[in-house]
């Protein structure tokens, strides 16, 4: 079966939202939530904290912020990722780019913690 995913995953703009409390994320995972009518999934890893579209783009489904966490590497940098719980496929928690298919991407969004809060919005 070929998957097509759901293109384009050009970033809605986004307003500026207090999402939760960082000490709501528990390190390495994430919490999904609608900012602005769209799902978003926020995560805190390695001592930062990351928004992305929640919508799997090769699925259609919003299961993002329940995917594992992890690293990889890239021209000898360490990057993080996340992996879709459905299919597994691995997207960059930075830039929201596919692991596995190149082109693909999904939304990426500006974060900020203030005290001890997470806040999210569009990218400048
Ligand atoms: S409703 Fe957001 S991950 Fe389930």
């Amino acid at each position: 079966m070929t998957l097509t995913p759901t293109l384009p995953a050009v970033s809605p703009t986004l307003p500026w939202t207090r999402v939760c409390a960082v000490s709501d994320i528990l390190p390495g995972t994430g919490v999904c939530a609608l900012i602005g009518g769209q799902q978003v999934a926020v995560f805190r890893v390695a001592g930062r904290v990351f928004a992305l579209g929640n919508l799997d783009p090769f699925t259609g489904v919003g299961v993002l912020s329940r995917g594992l966490t992890g690293s990889y590497t890239r021209d000898g940098q360490t990057r993080l990722k996340v992996a879709s719980p459905l299919l597994k496929h691995t997207f960059d928690l930075e830039t929201g780019e596919s692991l596995e298919a190149p082109g693909v991407r999904v939304p990426v969004y500006a974060t900020r913690t203030e005290g001890g809060d997470v806040w999210t919005g569009s990218l400048a």
